[in-house]
């Protein structure tokens, strides 16, 4: 379970904000026909969202991870990715950003975004 919150540079909540994701399955696969895995939601009256999803695998070259989209009703578009904490295909990956590592606490990951 992956959850958080969208925040505007004041730090105010985003409600409804657009959260797109998308990722590979556990084994490292994107599914480019199907497109499982792949969804959007929005964020409720408090910016919070959750997602219930696998972990995705590494594939050749890629540190496993989660790409987002994140945009609040108007201004920009935010699109990124998250990381997972200490895996070891992290440093080698020339796009991985400690600063995008989603947190681990109490079972969940836990990323805010802000825009
Ligand atoms: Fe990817």
């Amino acid at each position: 379970m992956l959850t958080g919150r969208v925040l505007g540079a004041d730090c105010k909540p985003i409600a409804g904000a657009l959260l797109d994701f998308w990722q590979t399955d556990g084994s490292g696969n994107y599914d480019n026909i199907g497109y499982k895995l792949r969804g959007h939601q929005f964020a409720d009256k408090n910016g919070a969202f959750s997602l219930q999803t696998v972990v995705p695998g590494e594939y050749p070259g890629r540190t496993p991870h989660l790409h987002v989209r994140v945009r609040g009703s108007s201004g920009p578009l935010l699109t990124t990715q998250l990381y997972f904490s200490g895996h070891p295909k992290n440093e080698p990956d020339f796009l991985f950003d400690e600063r995008l590592v989603m947190k681990y606490v109490a079972s969940e990951f836990r990323f805010d975004f802000v825009l």
